[in-house]
């Protein structure tokens, strides 16, 4: 069947291959509900501006409630003839109510509707995801109480560095995702504006009021050029670049997850749920739920890639390139969605093992610095306790002990200005308690940026 909406004009119908190959109606018929939303907003727009009679608007409002209720109930039946979501719920409207229906598109253009439409949907999701990104700090904030003073190795190249707490090292990541939700908040200020008006480009000869519709649908302002409105992405690559950035983050959590629960390591276990075993080792437990938010970030990244580029070479003003920005859009919801939820709940599932982290602190001699910073307090200059230290380190890897298992005659065959005082910077604990400043590991310190985080979240 040609497609009634525009075929008037051409001498022969599309192919099958052409149709689906043109048709949306498959992935943005997500859109449905923001779509009847916007189509509301304008009808009565268009009414309270004398362009639609106030039967017509009744008429339009009584037929879309009951395309909704199908669309709910998921007995509307789509159909690719119709291309789009849009035209599906359009012709929906037209076969229940009629002329009024053919009424409701004056004024307004299909290049304008959909950049409503995307962004009253990514508008939705972006909160909705500001909540999961809150719930999933929340989950991190509690991990990291009942570890504020829990000793583990801080890394640098992977290799032992100092002393931090499990609790200090959770809370670096809160830190991350705070200001991944600050960039989607800040998003919305960009995606909350209404094409609607632009029309297919230039406006239309309609006397609108954009205001009035704005206002209906909850945007805080209207956009300034028509030409801008109906060929503007930069909301949704601005919102993938944010949900890129926050996968980048998990995915990096990911890798640590899978170092620490690696027998190597053994500083956790995963909650059995979140992980598979294997077909043919009947001994594996594998934390496949981290290895794919791993995989996963590659794929948002794509789509972070996929909308740029399907941006760089557009003229002015709509091209139906543009109809390929909703795959990797929704694709990437659906992924951080789900990525968010999943972790929130799998990290109240960690068992964190303190004595295999202190076991790594020791043998990775990580209070060393300490000792240097110690022999500079009492007047040495930094180059000479390095190498004092250094030595010592060599010293007692030979002896297979950790500086703190040293007799303090030892130490002092290093420097004379060791006392039995440097017990205290040679523990785990006091290399802690001694960073005590905002920002520093001291446990007293992560128990303030929990309090910190608390008040943060609950607002
Ligand atoms: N399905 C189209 C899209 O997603 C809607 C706009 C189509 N406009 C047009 N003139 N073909 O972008």
């Amino acid at each position: 069947a040609a497609n009634k909406a525009w075929s008037g004009r051409f001498n022969e119908p599309v192919s099958e291959l052409v149709k689906r190959y043109t048709a949306s109606v498959t992935f943005d018929k997500r859109m449905a509900e923001v779509d009847i939303q916007g189509s509301l907003a304008h009808a009565a727009m268009l009414n309270k501006s004398g362009v639609l009679s106030d039967d017509d608007l009744a008429a339009i409002r009584g037929g879309m409630a009951d395309i909704l209720a199908d669309i709910r109930a998921g007995t509307l039946e789509w159909s690719i003839d119709l291309e789009d979501v849009h035209m599906n719920v359009e012709r929906r409207l037209t076969d229940k109510i009629g002329d009024a229906g053919k009424r409701l598109h004056t004024g307004r253009s299909r290049n304008d509707q959909v950049a409503t439409d995307i962004r009253l949907y990514l508008r939705g999701a972006t909160d909705a995801i500001v909540g999961l990104v809150h719930e999933l700090q929340r989950s991190l904030v509690d991990l990291a109480e009942q570890h504020a003073a829990t000793v583990m190795p801080g890394f640098t190249h992977l290799q032992v560095a100092q002393p931090v707490t499990f609790g200090h090292h959770m809370l670096a990541y809160v830190e991350m995702l705070g200001r991944d939700a600050e960039r989607f908040i800040d998003a919305r200020k960009r995606i909350n504006r209404l094409p609607l008006g632009s029309a297919a480009l230039a406006g239309t000869t309609y006397p609108i009021d954009r205001e009035y519709t704005a206002q209906l649908l909850g945007f805080d302002s209207v956009t300034q050029n028509s030409l801008d409105a109906v060929s503007d992405r930069d909301f949704a690559i601005e919102f993938t670049a944010a949900a890129a950035l926050t996968m980048t983050h998990l995915s990096r959590l990911s890798e640590e997850l899978i170092i620490w629960m690696s027998p190597r390591f053994g500083f956790i276990d995963i909650a059995d749920r979140f992980c598979t075993g294997s077909s043919i080792m009947p001994q594996k437990k594998n934390p496949d739920v981290p290895e794919l938010v791993r995989g996963k970030t590659g794929r948002v990244n794509g789509h972070l890639v996929a909308l740029l580029t399907l941006m760089k070479s557009q003229p002015l003003a709509y091209n139906k390139d543009n109809q390929e920005d909703k795959e990797p859009l929704f694709d990437t919801v659906d992924t951080l969605s789900d990525t968010l939820r999943i972790y929130a709940d799998m990290m109240r599932g960690i068992t964190v093992k303190p004595e295999a982290m202190e076991r790594a602190v020791k043998q990775g001699f990580a209070t060393a610095t300490d000792l240097a910073d110690y022999l500079v307090k009492k007047g040495l200059p930094f180059r000479d306790a390095h190498e004092a230290v250094a030595l010592a380190v060599r010293y007692a890897e030979e002896k297979r002990r950790d500086l703190s298992e040293l007799q303090l005659v030892e130490l002092q065959s290093f420097s004379p200005l060791i006392d039995a005082d440097v017990v205290n910077v040679l523990t785990p604990e006091g290399s802690l308690a001694a960073r005590d400043h905002v920002g520093g590991t001291a446990p007293n310190q992560v128990r303030a940026q929990i309090a910190r985080w608390r008040g943060l979240l609950a607002a």
